[in-house]
């Protein structure tokens, strides 16, 4: 176990943060070692991309680098994988894509580890993970056991599921199983992906085709962790009644809107923020970023106390324009 640790290359913000101690695991024996008897606080680590660190973290860290792909199940239709959730989110779509596995090209290019993906139940270009998701294994914390848990009892929601709230920092999610299609359906309608095709000539796309042009529309608008500290949205995506939309739109006629049911629609918080004027804002080392508003910014040096700043001046300006409080999408520690 490594003591004082700066965790500044392990979150995507790349800001500095120290932890008490630091250990990696890989296996569920491992995790389950480290985690008996341990009295400290525990932070459960993939690849920090959806993470904020405002403060030092005087606990345990533990950095999940549980690895392997397995087939264990295969009809005519699908395949079910298993997944060790210490590997890469990307690198495993990526695999899918070779082997000729559909379902998860949609979500290429996101970061992180696919341990993380039910935590929020990932999603972008119309698919989420619950889409695919066939159970996962969890060790409990306290008793050392695995539990299955089914899609149901992940109760997964939009960027929700149950380890986000009820049974918040009680498991260690060690396994997750996908139920991917042999059969080649592709999913096209969202966003600019079928504008992105055609600009490329492609009239009949195979996972590889949408993976690319997924990768082709992120790379245009959302910053390289790598190159450019931040975490991806940072607020949700709110839903708001009919009623403060219409009153959003007396003043912007053209405002965006999701329909979700009767009595409410998703306005993206990305126009919001840039409508409220806070897009390509920097304020000291962060800022708002200059192609997507919903994505907050590290321009190098920002602590974390800076950016969580700038995310609640955001919050109480939208609220006082809009009548709408934007939720963080991303986890703060
Ligand atoms: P971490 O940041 O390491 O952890 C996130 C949370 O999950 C923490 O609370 C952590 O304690 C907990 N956790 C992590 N692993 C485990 C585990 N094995 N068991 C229990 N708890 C665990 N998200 C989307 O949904 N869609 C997108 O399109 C998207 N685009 C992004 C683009 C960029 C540029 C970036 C930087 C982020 C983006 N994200 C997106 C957010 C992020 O990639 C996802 O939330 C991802 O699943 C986080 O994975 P991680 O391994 O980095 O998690
Ligand atoms: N918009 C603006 N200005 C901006 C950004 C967005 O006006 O600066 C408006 C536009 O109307 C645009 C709409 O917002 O059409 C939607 O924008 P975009 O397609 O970029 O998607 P988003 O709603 O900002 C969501 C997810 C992303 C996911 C994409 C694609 C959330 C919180 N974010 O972003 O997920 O990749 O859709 O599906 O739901 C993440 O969760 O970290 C993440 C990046």
């Amino acid at each position: 176990m490594l003591k004082n640790i700066n965790l500044k290359n392990f979150t995507t913000f790349g800001v500095s943060a120290e932890a008490a101690h630091f250990a990696t695991f890989s296996s569920e024996e491992e995790a389950r070692k480290l985690t008996y008897n341990n009295t400290e606080e525990l932070l459960i680590l993939g690849g920090g991309s959806n993470l904020l660190l405002t403060k030092n973290f005087n606990g345990l860290v533990l950095k999940n680098e549980i690895k392997g792909i397995s087939a264990e199940e295969k009809n005519e239709n699908s395949i079910v994988l298993k997944v060790g959730a210490g590997e890469v989110w990307h690198e495993f779509v990526l695999y899918t894509i070779e082997q000729g596995y559909y379902g998860i090209e949609n979500m290429s290019l996101i970061p992180g580890s696919v341990g993380a993906s039910p935590m929020q139940n990932i999603g972008a270009y119309g698919v989420e993970i619950k889409d695919v998701f066939e159970k996962l294994e969890a060790l409990e914390i306290q008793t050392g056991e695995i539990h299955t848990f089914s899609k149901e009892a992940c109760a997964f929601g939009y960027r929700e599921s149950v380890f986000k709230r009820a049974l918040k920092g009680k498991y260690i999610i060690t396994q997750v199983y996908f139920r991917l299609s042999l059969q080649e359906k592709t999913s096209t309608h969202y966003g600019a992906i079928e504008s992105e095709l055609s600009k490329q000539g492609i009239s009949n796309p195979t996972c590889k085709d949408v993976s690319n042009a997924v990768i082709a529309i992120r790379t245009s608008k959302l910053p390289n962790p790598k190159e450019l500290g931040n975490a991806g949205s940072f607020f949700k995506n709110p839903v708001v009644s009919i009623d403060i939309y219409n009153k959003i739109q007396e003043k912007y006629k053209d405002a965006p809107s999701y329909p979700i049911d009767e009595k409410s629609v998703k306005v993206p918080a990305g126009w919001l923020i840039e409508t409220a004027g806070w897009k390509g804002k920097k304020i000291g080392a962060c800022g708002v970023h200059k192609n997507q508003a919903l994505v907050l910014v590290n321009y190098g040096g920002a602590t974390g106390n800076e950016i969580y700043n700038l995310s609640s001046e955001i919050i109480e300006d939208i609220d006082r324009k809009f009548g709408i409080t934007l939720e963080r999408e991303v986890n703060i520690l």
